[in-house]
């Protein structure tokens, strides 16, 4: 299985999606990481890594839909199986979605349907839930809204700080991404409606 990477900054999901791959629990390949962001570490860790790191400016695009079909030729010509956003921060037009229907996954930093888009660590923080976590889904043309593959709770203290808080959810992430992401290549994540279930086959 082939597949790439879109990432807008740190990348320590990267990270972890590539450690996962080299040590065997992943059984696919990291062909490239595309950013929208020139100074993306994740961009360095790729290079780290021998992996083919793309910078596409956005500016150079009249808007989203041009900028995404970029992208999309992109992942075409690499014959990708795979969209794995991590910490992408632009919201996928219909043009790439639809090009890869049902084999995009994103990540985000709670339990979705709470607190989606934006700081969604800050906003659980704000809303004083005492159980925060995080949910891997495949991605729709809404902001966070596609169908939940897993999820997992974190506990939220009273001395907690977004920071602390994120770093936190951070652990879980680099342990459920990858998780995810074998399931699908296994072929075991089976799509009805707005559920996701594993199948044995
Ligand atoms: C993660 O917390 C993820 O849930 C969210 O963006 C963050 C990216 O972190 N979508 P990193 O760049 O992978 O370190």
């Amino acid at each position: 299985m082939r597949l790439a990477v879109l990432a807008s900054g740190f990348g320590s999901n990267l990270q972890a999606i590539i450690d996962a791959v080299e040590g065997g629990k992943i059984t696919g390949r990291v062909e490239v990481v595309i950013s929208d962001q020139k100074d993306a570490y994740a961009l360095e860790r790729a290079r780290r890594h021998g992996i083919g790191a793309v910078y596409i400016n956005p500016r150079h695009f009249s808007g989203r839909e041009a900028f995404d079909r970029e992208v999309l030729t992109l992942l075409q010509g690499k014959n990708i199986d795979l969209v794995v956003l991590a910490g992408y921060m632009r919201l996928l037009s219909p043009v790439l979605v639809g090009g890869f229907k049902g084999k995009i996954m994103n990540i985000h930093p709670s339990l979705l349907p709470s607190f989606p888009g934006l700081e969604g660590v800050q906003q659980a923080l704000d809303y004083g839930v005492k159980v925060s976590g995080c949910t891997v889904h495949f991605v729709d043309e809404g902001l966070d809204t596609g169908p939940v593959i897993l999820q997992e709770a974190v506990p939220v203290y009273g001395q907690d700080t977004a920071a602390s808080l994120q770093e936190r959810i951070h652990e879980v992430e680099h342990r459920l991404y990858p998780r995810a992401i074998q399931l699908f290549i296994e072929g075991k994540l089976e799509i009805e409606g707005r559920r996701c279930f594993q199948n044995e086959t």
